[in-house]
């Protein structure tokens, strides 16, 4: 039997139901609109487009084509199983210190936590100590990136709105471990031993296993008690110290004692995170002029260059092979350098 009834837009009613839905569908629009967060029509966040391996590429102009293969981390199976020879000793290789790393390997931990590990394309922020933070208000910008390395001491807690609170990274040494770990990093923070000399391992093996701890060979007196997880414990793989000393820097490897040149933990972060990460920026980089002796140097603490005097550290050398990776693109920086 055919139907008799109209076609629903003929009818009155028809009409009322379509401006109903109209009235909703508008209702709807307007208030996925006021809220931002956009229900019916997802804006995709904005992040910076991240391409696979660019940072690796780029960076193959300036250290060559080094292989991925070499560990972040110094691991275990290196120094256990196989005695894994170095050719330099402490900062640029392990050479003479194997039987204390050993010890402190068989306590810490060496592996890229899952969350990295499992990222398609790795966005990295290295932020720096500098002034420049300073009112910055580049916090949660910096929050955004999948890994964010900062370094030594850099206090977060009352800062945050300038330098953010994520830390993914942290690079340290006995003398510039911050005397509250809890308190400046997250929970999960890795912290990455850089280490300078033997009495480094020494350090966090006393620390790590309740020894007698030791006083003297620092130049600054470190913590004696240093509340962290060792499963947190990170020791940095020297080779990033040899490749920043001898392609960004041109120094030589093999110093005799008394001259002791090295990378700042700053550029040795950036060559880092040039080998972990596919993209790369900066944050907090950059030094005053020389001539510029009343400028501090840090975002929170008031000290000036002449505190960098006798620390085996070229600042200016180092500008010119920061500008060399800006120049090529290896690198961007969120704040001027
Ligand atoms: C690295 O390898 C790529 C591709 O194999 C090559 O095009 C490039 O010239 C190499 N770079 C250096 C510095 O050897
Ligand atoms: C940062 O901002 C505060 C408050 O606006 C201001 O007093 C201070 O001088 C600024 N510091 C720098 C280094 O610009
Ligand atoms: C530091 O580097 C600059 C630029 O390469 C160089 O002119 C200067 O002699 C170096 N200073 C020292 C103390 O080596
Ligand atoms: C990066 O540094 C350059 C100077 O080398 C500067 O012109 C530029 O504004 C800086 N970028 C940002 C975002 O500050």
């Amino acid at each position: 039997m055919v139907s008799k009834s109209p076609p629903l837009c003929m009818c009155p009613a028809g009409w009322k139901l379509l401006a109903m839905l109209a009235l909703v569908l508008a209702v709807m629009v307007w208030y996925s609109i006021s809220r931002e967060d956009s229900f019916y029509f997802p804006i995709p966040e904005k992040k910076e487009p991240c391409l696979q391996g660019e940072a690796e590429r780029k960076a193959s102009k300036l250290f060559g084509n080094y292989s991925r293969e070499q560990p972040i981390f110094l691991q275990l199976k290196d120094y256990f199983w196989v005695k894994t020879p170095s050719a330099y000793e402490l900062p640029f290789g392990t050479k003479g210190s194997e039987d204390l790393l050993l010890r402190v390997l068989a306590i810490t931990s060496y592996s890229i936590p899952e969350s990295i590990q499992s990222l398609k394309c790795r966005r990295c922020v290295v932020v720096g100590n500098g002034h420049r933070l300073r009112n910055s208000s580049l916090g949660e910008a910096i929050n955004k990136y999948d890994v964010v390395i900062r370094l030594n001491n850099a206090p977060v807690a009352g800062y945050e709105g300038d330098v953010g609170s994520k830390t993914t990274m942290r690079l340290f040494y006995p003398e510039s471990a911050h005397f509250n770990p809890k308190v400046e990093n997250n929970p999960d923070t890795l912290l990455v031993l850089v280490a300078f000399k033997a009495m480094d391992f020494h350090w966090i093996e006393t620390i790590l296993s309740d020894k007698k701890r030791v006083r003297k060979g620092f130049w600054k007196q470190p913590p004696l008690i240093w509340d962290v997880n060792p499963k947190q414990i990170r020791i940095l793989n020297p080779f990033f110290m040899e490749i920043a000393a001898d392609k960004l820097l041109s120094l030589p490897v093999q110093q005799p004692r008394k001259i002791k040149q090295k990378p700042t933990t700053g550029l040795l972060a950036i060559t880092l995170a040039l080998h972990l990460c596919d993209l790369v920026h900066i944050a907090g980089f950059g030094y005053p002029d020389a001539h510029n002796k009343k400028q501090t140097i840090h975002y929170y603490e008031q000290i000036t260059l002449k505190s960098m005097a006798g620390s085996g550290h070229n600042v200016s050398q180092e500008a010119l092979a920061i500008k060399r990776m800006l120049e090529i693109g290896a690198v961007k920086n969120l704040t001027y350098f």
